[in-house]
């Protein structure tokens, strides 16, 4: 991590500028776009959405702490963002407080419905139907947004602001309806064959001949505003418990599901103590299970800090060749071991080991890649006694959250809640329907991971932060399905080894290698010399874009420094 004193004074006039416009987007686009991270020197919000990121700014600017623009950000982006915000979906928040300094993760991910049977996502033959878990009322976890975000407020919130107050831009931007943006169009235009089979949804965000609402016209989601509303007046109970309840749970049924009132009514956010490890000297400190975001990330920089990634380059051909190998196992090992925590043993503190990943990176040629079957899950110490979108969060006394919530496909299920404006997530497909049947990310598992009533699935949302002699130094994290693992790990990478400001690394290549399928996947761009060499050490080489929208903030002397992931458009990194 690095001080340039230019380039600061460049970034400042756009961090002036995002302040102070009304249309911030273009600045920051532009900041980005020359490798330039925003500045700021007491509060920032970094999220997929511009909106969603000035609300954050505006509760920080007027005394709130970086939990209570979390809880407005999240409402938010439940409204502006609808393919990855939500209310009907799950998640994990990180949180930092300074004073006295402590870390807490919250664990507000989806649950299976009580009646969830093993062998719920397979046919009478025993073969999964991959339909089932993604396109069905089957696939609907019980939501924990709601829940999770309340908690957050009540035990970490500033105590100046209610869920209300929190709550209220929301509403306003539901009920006075939203310009549809480039990101949105996009997203709905890729996912209208989707929402075009539920008539509660189709009424919202299609036109009446079916064709998806356009960039630049009005988006109103009234309903979605008296949920809010019901949100903002009850608190949970607005949502667990009477109208919404019952219509979430009417619409899950009548899609072949099998939810209960009482699945609604028991829905509890965790707190979870977070997963801590080290690289290279800094603090890392991030999700654990059920999330395997957090562990999957120690293990991997542990088998990678063995490695002279500095010396070796960026994105050159050895540095990519050593990343994708050390990646394998980590995937190998996530399948065999990882579930929810309340349910499985999982051997956390070998996973995350140095003596493991030592192991583990003695195993990795510096010249030969390595086919997957030649890679099973590793032999940890054993047992001690889990369209997605992340936002980052730092207020003016250091406080900080890293959130990544989610629906699981954009939009979830496709599925509007008649008469709530609530679309429904398709997270129980991050369950493993059976060993062997990979998820709709490619990711396999086993028992660890297996459909159970009440059961959280299996998530790799990575919500991290890193620090340096304890003072918070940067926060991330990513969408991106099984990718999000290495493209948070890829961040500190371009961070710590690499030197690069948040903008650059969020603007850098990616790449990911996750065991099976037996690929290495890569963003376009690298030179063809790179991928020539590549190819040559062995590495199926699988080009697509793009992937994964990491919102980053970054200390450096006495200013942060932040950036929207410039994979889309309508990012926003602010602050003041
Ligand atoms: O929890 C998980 O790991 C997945 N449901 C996340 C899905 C995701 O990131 C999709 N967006 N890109």
């Amino acid at each position: 991590m690095r001080k340039d004193c230019a380039k600061i004074v460049i970034a400042l006039l756009f961090s002036l500028t995002a302040t102070l416009s009304l249309n911030a987007k273009e600045s920051s686009s532009s900041a980005i776009a020359a490798g330039q991270p925003v500045i700021a020197a007491h509060g920032m919000v970094a999220s997929q959405d511009r909106l969603a990121t000035r609300i954050g700014v505006d509760v920080l600017r007027r005394g709130g702490n970086a939990v209570d623009a979390a809880v407005a950000v999240a409402f938010a982006l439940a409204v502006t963002l609808p393919e990855a915000g939500n209310l009907g979906g799950g998640g994990f928040m990180l949180i930092h407080l300074a004073h006295p300094a402590r870390n807490v993760a919250i664990d507000y991910r989806e649950r299976a419905p009580a009646d969830t049977p093993r062998n719920v996502f397979l046919d009478k033959d025993g073969n999964a139907v991959p339909h089932k878990s993604r396109d069905t009322g089957l696939a609907v976890g019980v939501p924990g947004t709601v829940a999770g975000l309340a908690y957050a407020l009540q035990h970490y919130g500033s105590g100046k602001f209610t869920l209300a107050e929190l709550a209220a831009p929301a509403i306003a931007l539901a009920r006075q309806g939203i310009i549809v943006d480039q990101d949105l169009a996009a997203s709905l235009a890729h996912a209208a064959p989707r929402l075009a089979r539920w008539p509660s949804t189709a009424k919202i965000f299609l036109h009446k001949n079916g064709t998806p609402l356009r960039q630049g016209e009005l988006l109103l989601q009234k309903d979605l505003a008296a949920s809010l509303e019901a949100i903002a007046a009850d608190g949970p109970s607005g949502f667990y418990k009477g109208p919404i309840a019952k219509k979430i749970v009417a619409a899950v049924n009548a899609a072949g599901g099998h939810m209960t009132l009482a699945d609604m009514e028991s829905y509890k956010p965790l707190e979870r103590k977070p997963i801590k490890g080290t690289y290279r000297g800094y603090e890392i400190v991030t999700m654990p299970p059920p999330s395997s975001g957090g562990v999957a990330l120690i293990e991997l920089l542990n088998i990678l800090e063995g490695f002279p990634l500095a010396k070796l380059g960026a994105s050159s051909p050895e540095t990519i060749h050593l990343m994708a190998e050390a990646m394998k196992p980590v995937y190998a090992d996530r399948a065999r071991y990882m579930g929810d925590p309340d349910r499985v043993k999982m051997p956390i503190r070998g996973l995350t080991d140095k003596a493991y990943a030592a192991r583990l990176r003695a195993a990795i040629s510096p010249a030969k890649a390595r086919p997957a079957t030649a890679i099973m899950a590793g032999n940890p110490l054993p047992y001690e006694s889990p369209q997605t979108t992340h936002f980052s969060i730092v207020d003016a006394v250091g406080d900080a959250v890293s959130n990544t919530y989610t629906l699981n496909f954009s939009f979830g299920v496709g599925l509007v809640a008649e008469g709530t404006g609530i679309l429904l997530n398709n997270e129980l497909d991050d369950f493993a329907a059976k060993p062997g049947a990979p998820n709709a990310y490619g990711l396999l598992g086993g028992a660890a991971n297996a459909p159970a009533g009440g059961k959280r699935p299996l998530s790799s949302m990575t919500p991290a932060m890193v620090f340096q002699n304890g003072a918070l130094r940067l926060v991330t994290g990513s969408p991106g399905g099984s990718r999000i693992i290495t493209i948070v790990a890829q961040i500190l990478l371009d961070c710590i080894d690499f030197h690069m400001n948040v903008a650059q690394a969020e603007a850098a290549i990616r790449i990911h290698d996750q065991w099976l399928p037996d690929e290495l996947q890569v963003e376009p761009g690298l030179p063809a010399a790179t991928l020539q060499k590549l190819t040559a050490m062995g590495h199926t080489i699988h080009q697509f874009a793009p992937w994964g929208s990491a919102q980053s903030i970054m200390r450096n002397g006495n200013h942060w420094e932040g950036a929207s992931d410039p994979r889309q458009h309508d990012g926003l990194a602010a602050g003041y």
